[in-house]
């Protein structure tokens, strides 16, 4: 069975204005999406900026309130704060935020920082507790006296990891993690994409790693969804969005990954013009009238894009 199951999942924000403060409009952060992640692995939500990934992301923990649709977490329906309640939700699953500064209370020490989901969670003795927060922070390879500092203290790399030993405080199934390595330079980033690895095949633990970078969850992403204005555009393995990628969108968000051979540079800015071109002919046929992401269809047992009928005729023969 999925860890995790969403079914046609909406978050719309109400927009109020005018004297009454009424609502007169709402934008459709997420707009009826659909997916499945299994325990242990890592499944990638890619989509631009506003494309609604954080406010799906904050509604599988329960941070944001879900307007239709289900999460089904072992099967059960956990879109009501009750039953998250009473099934220890919160114990099981985490959340690991963009922004480390903001995220980390920047009163506290790291050690209070990391005890806070065992202290929810957990009957620890003072001894016990300060036990598991240096095994913690073994774990992201962190010294031990870095318990006694504060967030700013430390480097934006170290933050994340701190904020990692807090998500894996309380041995959780699942770990939302919000553009965890946006912030960071590219050598850094590579250490704690390589550690997030070493932690999840430990203690098995599945990640949803939202991004607006294909490149960077390249090697992390056994399926992927690619989100854009609240709904998918596309979803399939990595052989599928990287290899056969279909959508307009997904093509772009691919074209954009910089190359970094020299010797390949030129042919690959070829390719970003024709990509470009190809959408600015192409663009409105991709999406409804009101500029709303299509239905997704069929290409295979695990592809599916938001593709109009024409194209999936053309295309069929060509990828089964
Ligand atoms: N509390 C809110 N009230 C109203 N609109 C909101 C609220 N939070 C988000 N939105 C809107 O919902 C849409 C999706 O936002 P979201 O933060 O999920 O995007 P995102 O894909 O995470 O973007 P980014 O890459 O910039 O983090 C955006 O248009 C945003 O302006
Ligand atoms: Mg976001």
């Amino acid at each position: 069975m999925a860890l995790i199951e969403i079914r046609d999942l909406k978050v719309h924000y109400p927009i109020r204005s005018g004297f009454w403060n009424r609502v007169t409009d709402r934008v459709l952060a997420v707009d009826g999406i659909n997916f499945d992640i299994e325990p242990g692995e890592t499944y990638g939500l890619i989509g631009e900026s506003g494309s609604g990934k954080s406010t799906t992301g904050k509604a599988i923990v329960g941070l944001e309130k879900v307007t239709s649709g289900q999460i089904l977490y072992e099967g059960q329906d956990i879109t009501k704060a009750q039953t998250r309640r009473n099934l220890r939700y919160n114990k099981d699953v985490q959340m690991i935020f963009q922004d480390s500064l903001s995220s980390l209370n920047p009163r506290k020490r790291i050690a209070d920082i990391i005890a806070e989901p065992i202290r929810n969670f957990e009957n620890m003795s003072a001894t016990e507790e300060q036990h598991r927060i240096k095994e913690l922070l073994d774990i992201v390879g962190m010294p031990q006296d870095a318990m006694y500092k504060y967030p700013f203290e430390f480097s934006g790399g170290q933050r994340q990891r701190i904020g990692v030993a807090r998500a894996v405080a309380t041995n959780p199934k699942l770990i939302v993690a919000d553009e965890p390595v946006s912030a960071l330079d590219l050598s850094v980033q590579a250490q704690v994409l390589n550690f997030m690895k070493r932690i999840q095949q430990e203690y098995n633990i599945a990640y949803l790693f939202i991004s607006h970078d294909l490149g960077v969850v390249r090697h992390m992403c056994k399926n992927l969804a690619i989100m854009h204005r609240g709904r998918f555009v596309e979803i399939g393995t990595r052989e599928d969005i990287y290899r056969h990628p279909q959508h307009i969108y997904t093509k772009r968000l691919l074209s954009a990954i910089p190359e970094v051979n020299p010797d390949e540079r030129e042919a690959d800015r070829q390719h970003r013009r024709a990509v470009e071109a190809e959408f600015k002919q192409e663009e409105s046929r991709y999406y409804g009238a009101d500029g709303r992401v299509l239905d997704l269809q069929q290409l295979s047992a695990t592809h599916y894009v938001a593709l109009p009928d024409a194209t999936l005729a053309a295309n069929k023969g060509g990828v089964e």
